[in-house]
């Protein structure tokens, strides 16, 4: 056996379900789904349960225990009332399990807790074609139907590819996360053939890759990885894949075939930054770390990290413009959110240059000499290199001061803008280690070690 097959054997025993815990999950999926049936019969709606996801394409992994179950609607059904009847069957079948939660995507659903296993309980319309869809849900029921048809004897292959990108962190098309989905999982098997296939073309992609398994050559999307889906032409399935999570598995596949080995399939736990480590790491390093604290809005991570991320963008523009440099930036959300600057430095000196027009350019240089001839300056107007230039104060020196009086005019978006303008606190440097919290010290050491 050659190592990678070892490691495929090796891994793909502690990850693929048992008998028992299929016959567990069918036998949960079989009554819920026969409640959904039932109570609609009785309440007279034309709904059906349906399993779909990973659970009904034998691709989940052991121990996770997700079922994804959909109640159909008949595609004539308001969407008012596909939401309204749909969480009331959801709810009413979720009053039987241990704990239920309504949550939002594109509309309500329930997350309910059966015997340990969670459920998702989905509203969706049953439409005739995948390009006919009303909701982004509809889609679901036909991966299931082309997955299914294709994927049979290629499921071990699945659970192993799903593990690896979980192993190197790209796994999860949430977009916090931004990496593979279960269904692009699921097609790049499909596509290529088996997990090492995968590996092997995936480590000579470059940005713009194409895969289009139905040869429906429709449409060229500009995402780094393009994967059409093939029951819904229009659609990208790697649409939510970032470039650099594209990047880490080109890296990544390359360097596990070069030099094969079971740590892949792990991901590495980072310990939490204690303060010494900190203190030592900030003063080594010279930079100055500025974060931004604000209470988080109370938004499902899909609506809340991209706006998260949008802020970020807007606070990195506004540093660039006033001479701060950055160097690193992140984000962190639970109950406060918080997005943090590493900085070249977060004090700049007081006397800035500022460059005026080409002395030849008359009336801009007229302007130029008026506006800066006995104002508050620290030098004359002079000559340099063709220009008119000036030494003048500086209007924020300090990087947490720019913030403070700068963050409202930034583009916060409604949410954040609404949380930021409430209250919104600077820290800088040490003061960051006023925060406690073991998952934001792990997101520190992340932060840091990359
Ligand atoms: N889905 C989708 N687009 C997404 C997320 C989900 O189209 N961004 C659909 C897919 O058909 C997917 C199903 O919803 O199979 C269930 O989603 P999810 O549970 O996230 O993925 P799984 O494929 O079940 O994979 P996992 O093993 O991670 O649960
Ligand atoms: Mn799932």
């Amino acid at each position: 056996m050659t190592s990678i097959t070892k490691i495929f054997a090796s891994v793909l025993s502690r990850i693929k379900p048992t008998e028992a815990e299929r016959a567990r999950l069918k036998a949960l999926a079989e009554s819920i789904i026969s409640r959904i049936n039932a109570t609609g019969e009785a309440e007279g709606l034309n709904i059906k349960g349906e399993l779909v996801g990973s659970s009904a394409r034998g691709t989940w992994i052991s121990g996770e225990h997700d079922l994804d179950i959909f109640i159909m609607f008949q595609p004539d059904v308001e969407r008012k009332e596909l939401e309204e009847n749909g969480l009331y069957i959801a709810r009413k079948i979720a009053g039987e399990s241990q704990s239920f939660e309504e949550r939002y995507a594109e509309h309500p659903y329930i997350h309910a807790i059966f015997d340990g296993f969670e459920v998702d309980l989905v509203p969706a319309f049953k439409v005739e074609r995948a390009s006919e869809i009303k909701s982004a849900v509809d889609r679901t029921p036909f991966h299931n139907i082309y997955v299914s048809s294709m994927i049979r004897g290629l499921e071990d292959e699945v659970l192993v590819l799903k593990q690896f990108l979980k192993g190197i962190g790209v796994y999860g098309s949430e977009l916090k996360t931004q990496g593979f989905s279960g269904y692009l999982v699921e097609l790049l098997i499909i596509n290529y053939g088996s997990f090492i296939k995968v590996l092997e073309a995936a480590c000579e992609w470059k940005s713009g890759i194409t895969i289009d398994i139905e040869k429906h050559g429709t449409l060229v999307h500009k995402d780094p990885t393009v994967v059409v889906d093939p029951t819904d032409p229009a659609r990208n399935v790697a649409a939510a894949l970032s470039l650099d999570n594209m990047c880490v598995f080109i890296d990544r596949a390359c360097e596990f075939l070069k030099d094969p080995d079971e740590a892949y399939f792990s991901a590495k736990l980072a310990e939490p930054l204690d303060d010494k480590s900190f203190n030592k790491i900030l003063k080594a390093r010279g930079t100055s770390l500025l974060a931004i604290e604000f209470a988080a809005p109370d938004l499902v991570d899909d609506v809340l990290f991209p706006q998260l991320y949008k802020v970020r963008e807007s606070i990195h523009e506004m540093f660039e413009r006033y001479d701060f440099h950055v160097y690193n930036k992140s984000v962190w959300a639970e109950k406060s959110a918080l997005i943090l600057f590493e900085l070249e430095s977060s004090k700049l000196p007081h006397a800035r240059i500022h460059a005026g027009p080409q002395v030849w350019a008359k009336e801009h240089a007229l302007a130029f000499k008026s506006k800066y001839t006995g104002s508050d300056t620290f030098s004359n107007v002079f000559i340099r290199d063709g220009r008119y230039m000036v030494e003048i104060p500086r209007k924020y020196d300090r990087a947490k001061t720019l913030v403070e009086s700068e963050i409202l005019n930034c583009a916060l978006g409604k949410h954040l803008a609404l949380s930021i303008k409430k209250e919104f606190h600077v820290l800088e440097d040490e003061e960051i280690l006023s925060i406690k919290d073991n998952e934001f010290r792990k997101f520190l050491r992340n932060f840091f070690e990359k």
